[in-house]
């Protein structure tokens, strides 16, 4: 088969590592892809969401199986544009994809199908959202309606904060179009886990647990990033919560999204919020996480190619997934100044050092080649992935190849899985 993976981020770098894996791949392009992904996949330099050219480049190809990594193009309607196209993609509709589009559409459909979620209220007008804040009173979390790239939650902790929040989205337009409403939900108390399954529109296949790090500075503070490193399992994520989320979260949402009329076909990766037996959802998306895919696929011992088949084609029910009894962790390293302003452009040397220790692998993010050098393009670089028998020896293997790169110009958290070392019996 010839498969053409879109996106450029650490995500897709794991993704076409595994996918290069496959017996039954021939040919592997990226578009655009990174300077590490041209190491097993052929790059092209087409944009993401620059859909028209990639049906060209599809066509061209010859490509038999798209897998689109990013949500913006799946928002832009990829799937329904290639399909329309005659050729086979990895993703969810258009319409479908509204549960990661726009968390209006999420909240109200977890409300009509009882899915479990804060209890919350949308608006598109500020003085109803202020009087709304003032009688349930913060804590209360604050989210922009469409795509805001992790920008558009805020936290609440008084009607003050609320007050400046709503003004800035509703009255200044800070987020133009995305911010035309906003859902204002309880703030929930407990500890966040990412769950991930294949959803042929019927059938789930979940994926192992897994646990991402949001903020940017060790002990979960500063500002949200796009996740600053992952692991798998999750030990907080017991058989038992397992299955609840299966029953009461995944398989729910699903058929909730059948019932209304669009059929969810892809990866479905709900973000949760766990305080004992207590499962809530916080947001939906319709892809990989980022950077949760990178120890999942480093764990996932089945060929990979065959599930996304059974997807696009629509059966599930004979595949499984076998997995690694190792753990894996993922430390990124960012460009200094990330999630703001940061450097372009820097050498990272080092690389080699960190991927020549067995069991690690260095999976690119913003990186590009210069002058035959990697240098920085991204602010999320790299992330630093390493398998081993445990979490704590994975977080070990993990950083010492983190400190073969020269991280000069780079930063990172120094306490990625020590989450889950609470749950493990010493
Ligand atoms: P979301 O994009 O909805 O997942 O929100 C981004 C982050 O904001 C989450 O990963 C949580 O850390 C935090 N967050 C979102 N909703 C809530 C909530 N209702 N209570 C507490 N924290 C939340
Ligand atoms: N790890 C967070 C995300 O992929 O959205």
């Amino acid at each position: 088969m010839n498969v053409l993976v879109v996106g450029s981020g650490g995500r897709e770098h794991a993704l076409c590592w595994k996918i290069k894996q496959s017996p039954l791949v021939r040919k592997l392009i990226c578009a655009p892809g990174n300077a590490g992904i041209l190491k097993v996949a052929t790059c092209v330099d087409v944009k993401a969401n620059d859909i028209e050219s990639l049906i060209r480049l599809a066509r061209a190809e010859e490509i038999d199986l798209t897998v689109v990594g990013p949500e913006a193009p799946l928002s832009l309607g990829i799937a329904d544009k290639f399909e329309e196209a005659k050729l086979r993609v990895f993703g969810p509709s258009h319409a479908a994809s509204k549960i990661e589009s726009s968390k209006v559409f999420a909240k109200n459909l977890f409300k009509k199908y009882d899915i479990p979620t804060a209890f919350y209220a949308t608006f598109d007008d500020y003085k109803e959202a202020l009087k709304w804040v003032e009688e349930v009173k913060p804590p209360l979390v604050v989210k922009v309606d469409g795509l805001a790239e992790g920008k558009g939650v805020f936290i609440c902790k008084d009607v003050d904060t609320a007050a400046d929040t709503l003004d800035s989205i509703l009255n200044g337009k800070m987020f133009g179009d995305a911010g035309e409403r906003v859902v204002i939900e309880d703030y929930l108390e407990g500890e966040e886990a990412s769950f991930f399954a294949f959803s042929d529109g019927d059938n789930l296949l979940p994926l192992a647990s897994s646990q991402d790090h949001k903020q940017l500075l060790d002990g979960d503070e500063g500002p949200n990033t796009g996740g600053m490193g992952a692991y798998s399992p999750a030990p907080l994520v017991t058989p038992e919560l397992y299955k609840t989320i299966m029953d009461e979260v995944m398989l729910p949402t699903v058929k909730a999204l059948k019932a209304e009329g669009m059929s969810y076909k892809g990866i479905l990766y709900a973000g949760l919020m766990i305080s004992g037996d207590d499962v809530k959802v916080l947001e939906f998306n319709c892809r990989f996480g980022d950077p949760e895919a990178q120890p999942l696929l480093m764990r996932m011992n089945s060929d990979i190619v065959p599930i996304l088949n059974a997807v696009v084609d629509g059966d599930l029910s004979g595949c499984d997934i076998q997995w690694r009894e190792e753990s894996a962790v993922c430390v990124v390293m960012a460009s200094k100044g990330y999630p703001g302003d940061y450097k372009k452009g820097v050498e990272i040397p080092g690389i080699n050092n960190a991927e020549g220790i067995d069991n690690v692998a260095v999976f690119h993010a913003g990186t590009a080649l210069k002058h035959n050098k990697i240098v920085t393009s991204g602010g999320r670089v790299l992330g630093v992935t390493a398998l081993g028998r445990t979490i704590p020896e994975s977080i070990q293997l993990a950083y010492s190849a983190v400190k073969a790169i020269d991280s000069d110009t780079l930063h990172y958290r120094t306490d990625i899985g020590s989450k889950a070392l609470k749950y493990i019996k010493t």
